[in-house]
């Protein structure tokens, strides 16, 4: 049995590496997400099995009310819910990973070895930490607390204390692992530091947290893994550790912040909002969804820039609506995606998917910046930063040397947004008053609507 389970664990840990390689495009990534899911279920499945843990009425009954509860929050939840709920599940992780190693403990005692024990603090205080970081996450996106970054006098300070703590708990429990307190305390502390690492940091720089706090769930998975001497649980946190990290680091390229800015720096508000342009001096001009249909009728190119607004307004099928009546004038239309358009990760590619836009229609910005300045028309919705010339030019702008697309070199720049408030960097952006730009003025969903109308009565 032994060999045979190590066989599976071995054709689980490929499906997952192999599944994290199709998630890398959107092309495949349901491929990606089905393979994972296979080679989980497999692991899940032949660990039963060989374990004989526990009676299976249990089991079956935590996993008919996991099952459900898991289908029924996939369902329903709202696409623009996405980050908190990626934060649930991360910190769920965290909680599982702990309880399991604390089991442990529970079970063998002060018999465990040294490099037992040493997994079993790493476990606990990740997996804390985790659960707790990722709940406060949630609270913060879902409104449940202020978004806005909760500072104190001495907080770095605080939390590296708190560290060194639990790292000396941490050692007096390997040197006597019959000592329980030692553990308890632990937890409290990791307790604190969950709260404590999260809070200062902004509402809208979540994703970037949330996925450190994936990475860290991994981390205390594999520490588990070591703890219970299963490879299968050691492969697969050590995979979502990495991934985690990869993707954050990926995020703050694409965002031109530091790890270190993003976590401390206090940066952002509870994103969108801003306070409104102050460019009394400067003149907008406001267009109607008629004169825009007017231009389309004139245009044989349009690139489409879609931004958070636009996964705010829900607007994504009146969206593709446009670009086919668009498409069926003879118009060539492509969409151009910034990594870190919208709030969380592939944001963009998940919201033009649910309206089944074809992925072959969808540009990477590295692939499609060259073509704006041979198109008509950049159609612009609910996107700012992500077309803000000032991160090209103003040195103390905070988006300064974030890439950005040149949605500005089209020959007609078109924004659809609901007044000339700032977006998450929350800085103001020239484009809106350069002469060659159409502001309409609205909800997404409103003004694609009319547009639509409109295009059709051409
Ligand atoms: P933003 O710069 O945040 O701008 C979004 C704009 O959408 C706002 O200016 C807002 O203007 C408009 N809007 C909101 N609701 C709308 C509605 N119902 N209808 C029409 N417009 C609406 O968005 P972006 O260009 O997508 O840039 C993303 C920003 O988020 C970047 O700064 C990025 O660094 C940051 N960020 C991204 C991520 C990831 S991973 N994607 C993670 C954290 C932070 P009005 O209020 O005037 O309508």
């Amino acid at each position: 049995m032994a060999v045979f389970t190590h066989i599976v664990y071995l054709i689980s840990a490929i499906f997952f590496i192999i599944g994290l390689k199709y998630l890398g495009s959107p092309k495949t990534a349901r491929k990606g997400n089905l393979l994972s899911m296979l080679g989980m279920l497999i692991a899940i499945v032949v660990t039963l099995l060989d374990k004989q843990i526990l009676d299976f009425t249990y089991i079956i009954a935590g996993l008919i009310v996991g099952a459900a509860i898991g289908a029924y929050a996939a369902r329903t939840v709202e696409m623009t819910a996405m980050p908190q709920m990626v934060a649930l599940f991360n910190g769920f992780g965290g909680a599982a990973s702990a309880l399991v190693a604390y089991s442990e403990y529970i079970r063998a005692g002060a018999t465990m070895s040294i490099d037992i024990s040493i997994t079993l603090v790493l476990s606990l205080l990740i997996g804390v930490v985790t659960f707790v970081g990722s709940v406060v996450a949630y609270a913060k996106l879902q409104g449940l607390i202020t978004g806005a970054p909760v500072t104190f006098p001495g907080q770095k300070f605080a939390n590296g204390v708190l560290v060194v703590a639990a790292l000396i708990l941490g050692g007096l429990f390997v040197y006597d692992p019959s000592v329980e307190t030692f553990l308890l305390v632990i937890i409290g502390l990791a307790t604190i530091l969950g709260i404590t690492f999260v809070i200062p940091i902004g509402g809208a720089d979540m994703p970037v947290v949330i996925s450190l706090l994936n990475s860290y769930s991994g981390l205390a998975a594999a520490m588990t893994g070591f703890v219970l001497s299963n490879n299968v649980l050691i492969i697969s946190g050590a995979l979502v550790g990495a991934s985690g990290i990869i993707l954050t680091k990926i995020m703050c390229k694409a965002m031109n912040r530091s790890l270190a800015n993003v976590l401390f720096g206090a940066v952002g508000t509870d994103g969108g909002g801003g306070s409104g342009a102050k460019r009394d001096k400067l003149e907008v001009t406001q267009y109607t969804a008629e004169d825009a249909a007017v231009v389309f009728e004139g245009a044989q190119s349009v690139i489409i820039v879609p931004g958070y607004g636009l996964a705010v307004a829900q607007a994504q099928h009146v969206l593709h609506e446009l670009t086919q009546l668009l498409m069926k004038k003879g118009i060539q239309v492509r969409y151009a995606i910034h990594p870190v358009a919208g709030r969380m990760p592939g944001h963009m590619n998940v919201l033009l998917a649910e309206a089944n836009v074809p992925y072959d229609m969808l540009y990477e910005m590295d692939q499609i910046n060259d073509e704006f300045q041979n198109t008509d028309v950049a159609l612009v919705i609910g996107a700012n930063d992500v077309i803000n010339p000032a991160a090209r030019s103003q040195k103390d702008s905070p988006l300064y040397g974030m890439p950005i697309l040149n949605a500005d070199k089209a020959r007609t720049i078109m924004i659809i947004k609901r007044s000339l408030s700032p977006g998450f960097a929350g800085v103001d952006n020239d484009l809106f008053y350069d002469p060659k730009t159409m502001m309409l003025f609205g909800d997404a969903k409103d003004m694609l609507t009319e547009l639509v109308k409109e295009v059709k009565e051409l």
